[in-house]
């Protein structure tokens, strides 16, 4: 009974352990225009069909638009809580499907310089957001900026976004290399969008990891790609994303793959925090 009750008592722990721990995701590139903001939301929206909690945050400063992809019209913005004016909370709207999201403050190129401080303390406020989701997608800017940089090297887990042009996996390279500088332990995947087949893709990725290993000896998860789809600038014209609009289409099709990639990586980091766990807790039980 005593072993029972134990058990019980390590589950309901590791249970709460995992739940309020939610993945915090960026989502970047090195070139601009290569998708983030479309592969953001609707991965988003996939994770929330999925049954996750999921809060999309427009973390762009000089090119936010998750709110016109999504076709809202927020009444405040990120600007206003870098300006001290509203809190994260007061920002927050509903998206569609019951998402949540942060909109950016679109063309605030004066705050694409704030002070660290503002930042740092922006960073603290979303931290204590993030216990309410299960996961908060990030939708940054491109390249190697302050502010992007902030974001991405804050995160565990980052996803670089980059199309097969050349110009694009020079840029995704220049940017894996920095995160991979500065955060060796940071868990970085590719997505590689506009692509015209799998094999199209399975290349962006051979590519990358081939240079990363040779000059930096490292390598990179692949998350999965995405085809080259008229439904992607449809979509986006019609201010309503694909995965709602044009659920079948290709590029539906493909973030899907790359949710189901995202929740396999849940699953393995679980597996290993949970057992990492229980092996812990069996030595000191036996001391
Ligand atoms: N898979 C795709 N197929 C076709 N067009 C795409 C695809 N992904 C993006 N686009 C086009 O590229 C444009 C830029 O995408 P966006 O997500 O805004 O990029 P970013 O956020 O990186 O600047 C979109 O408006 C869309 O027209
Ligand atoms: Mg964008």
């Amino acid at each position: 009974m005593f072993m029972g009750d134990q058990a019980e008592a390590l589950r309901r722990m590791v249970n709460r352990k995992t739940r309020s721990k939610p993945r915090v995701i960026a989502v970047t590139s090195g070139k601009g225009g290569v998708g983030k903001t479309n592969v953001s939301v609707n991965l988003a929206l996939k994770l929330v069909q999925s049954g996750y909690k999921v809060v999309l945050f427009d973390a762009d400063l000089g090119l936010a638009n998750v709110d016109i992809v999504l076709g809202l019209a927020p009444a405040f913005t990120l600007a206003d809580v870098l300006k001290g004016n509203k809190s994260v909370e007061e920002i927050m709207i509903d998206g569609p499907l019951g998402l949540k999201v942060l909109p950016g403050g679109s063309g605030v190129y004066d705050l694409a310089n704030l002070s660290q401080w503002r930042l740092q303390e922006f960073i603290n406020a979303l931290m204590v957001l993030e216990r309410n989701f299960d996961f908060v997608i990030i939708d940054t800017g491109a390249g190697l900026h302050k502010t992007v940089l902030s974001f991405v090297l804050s995160v565990e887990e980052v996803l670089v976004v980059t199309t097969p042009e050349p110009t694009a996996l020079t840029d995704a390279y220049g940017m894996i290399k920095v995160i991979k500088q500065q955060n060796p332990n940071t868990s970085v995947s590719i997505i590689a969008n506009m692509v015209s087949s799998p094999s199209d893709g399975d290349g962006v990725a051979r590519k990358l990891n081939l240079v990363l290993k040779q000059f930096m000896n490292c390598e990179v998860g692949y998350a999965g790609c995405v085809m080259l789809d008229d439904s992607v600038s449809r979509s986006v014209v019609e201010q309503s994303p694909f995965v709602l609009s044009y659920p079948s289409s290709l590029a539906s099709r493909s973030i899907d793959k790359i949710a189901q990639y995202l929740l396999g990586e849940t699953k393995r980091r679980n597996e290993t925090g949970i057992r990492a766990f229980f092996n812990k807790m069996y030595s000191l039980l036996q001391k």
